[in-house]
């Protein structure tokens, strides 16, 4: 049973009425260029494609304790640096208590308003009173609005409170941040349509070994999805790891067998991540297929083709195929990394030293270009990777072009012969 609100139908009316522009053709509705709110954290801006749009509702998820209000607070304040007044309002803690943390942050600015308020219609006053450029509400689960009686988090509730509040931002042009809880399984808490009527979702979330965090697009109408930000959780909150790929690559062994590096395009950014792998003999009757930050699946498709067109029998072996730093990688382009880690391990021999591996795989056993083979072969350069294994139409590309080694690659039993 879900709460609504009892509308009169003049009410309803009312509300259709608001816009009532007649159609027009496309191209005669000029597209205003939007001018972008920038935090002056490079990496939040990227993650929001460039900025944050005014007028738009910015819904974040994530675990307790990942870090939300934290990275939360210190984005308002770069805000508030560039002169926006934030009003940031908290459902969850005091405002003495945020003051606390803001203190061990070192926040101090007067642009950055904090009240302590879970009544919407409360909130709306004070949005009403202070005009401020940014809102942030931490969280949306713990706002409810009088016209309704059932509980805060509540769907009547959610929708509600999320309804009036994109109004208000898109009617008074004025960017919203939303926190979500999460539930057990990881999606933001409450009715998908949540994620539906805000502009843009993103996803913090822990890495599964370090002590960094990744925020993640899922969602963006005025940018690329899957986008990804890395920042890192110390004394003094949340830093962002300004050069992912060396980061990814800092603790790499150089002459182990097993370890491939690989370009791998997270939303625009290319980043250079190590696939490693463990080939060893079995005991078991089926042998295990264990693969972290990669889809098993794709393992096990990649291993059936290693068996059948390269004949590389793994039916008695363990296989373990892992991404180092904890990053989790859905992209086919790394295909031809994970083979070459496996071959690599299974016949004991290391791939040539700073050699770097993409390309899709087909089940024929085929390598397939990937977009932006451009980008990635330029971050690999910048970490000073020499040579780059890549499909032969990439090759031929851009092999003028380039300024490290490419080695065309149309099939993965052309690998073989290479590492094996
Ligand atoms: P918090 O932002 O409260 O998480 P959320 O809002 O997502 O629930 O994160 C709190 C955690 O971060 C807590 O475990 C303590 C840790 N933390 C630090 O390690 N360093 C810091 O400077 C701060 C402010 C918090
Ligand atoms: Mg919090």
């Amino acid at each position: 049973m879900i709460e609504e609100r009892d509308v009169a139908p003049s009410g309803r009316k009312a509300q259709v009425a608001i816009r009532s522009e007649p159609p027009r053709a496309i191209s005669e509705i000029a597209s205003e260029t939007i001018q972008r709110i920038r935090s002056g954290l490079k990496e939040f801006d990227e993650i929001l494609g460039g900025g944050l749009v005014p007028g738009s509702v910015v819904l974040i998820g994530g675990e307790p304790g990942i870090g939300k209000s934290t990275l939360l607070l210190q984005v308002a304040e770069y805000y508030a640096k560039e002169a926006k007044t934030v009003l940031y309002v908290s459902g969850e803690e005091s405002a003495s208590q945020i003051a606390l943390r803001s203190q061990r942050l070192g926040i101090q600015n007067e642009n950055l308003l904090v009240v302590a308020e879970t009544l919407l219609e409360q909130i709306q006053n004070h949005i009403e009173k202070f005009t401020p450029g940014i809102v942030v509400l931490d969280s949306i689960q713990t706002i409810y609005s009088a016209s309704l009686e059932s509980q805060p988090g509540s769907v009547g509730q959610l929708r509600e409170c999320a309804y009036q509040i994109i109004s208000l931002a898109k009617a008074k042009n004025i960017a919203v941040f939303l926190v979500g809880h999460v539930t057990k399984d990881g999606s933001i808490a409450g009715p998908k349509l949540l994620e539906h009527m805000v502009d843009v979702v993103l996803y913090f979330e822990d890495s599964s070994s370090h002590s960094f965090r990744l925020l993640r697009t899922m969602k963006n109408r005025f940018g690329s999805t899957h986008e990804v930000g890395i920042f890192e959780m110390g004394n003094e909150g949340l830093k962002p790891v300004v050069n992912p790929s060396e980061f990814f690559l800092s603790e790499r062994p150089r002459a182990t067998p097993g370890s491939v590096v690989a370009a791998s395009l997270e939303g625009t950014r290319p980043i250079l991540v190590e696939v490693q792998a463990l080939v060893a003999s079995s005991s078991l009757a089926l042998p295990r297929r264990t693969a972290i930050g990669i889809d098993p699946n794709r393992v096990s498709v990649l291993v059936a083709i290693l068996d059948k067109r390269v004949g590389l029998h793994l039916f008695d072996q363990d296989v373990y195929v892992n991404i180092a730093g904890g990053l989790r990688l859905t992209e086919p382009a790394i295909d031809l990394a994970v083979v070459g880690a496996l071959l690599s391990s299974f016949t004991g021999k290391t791939v040539p030293k700073e050699s770097m591996f993409f390309g899709e795989v087909g089940l024929g056993g085929e390598v397939r270009s990937v977009p932006k083979a451009e980008m990635r072969l330029k971050e690999a350069l910048r970490v000073g990777m020499k040579c780059a294994y890549v499909p032969k139409r990439v090759a031929a590309e851009l092999e003028e072009i380039s300024e490290l080694k490419l080695v065309p690659i149309e099939h993965v039993s052309a690998l073989k012969n290479l590492i094996g």
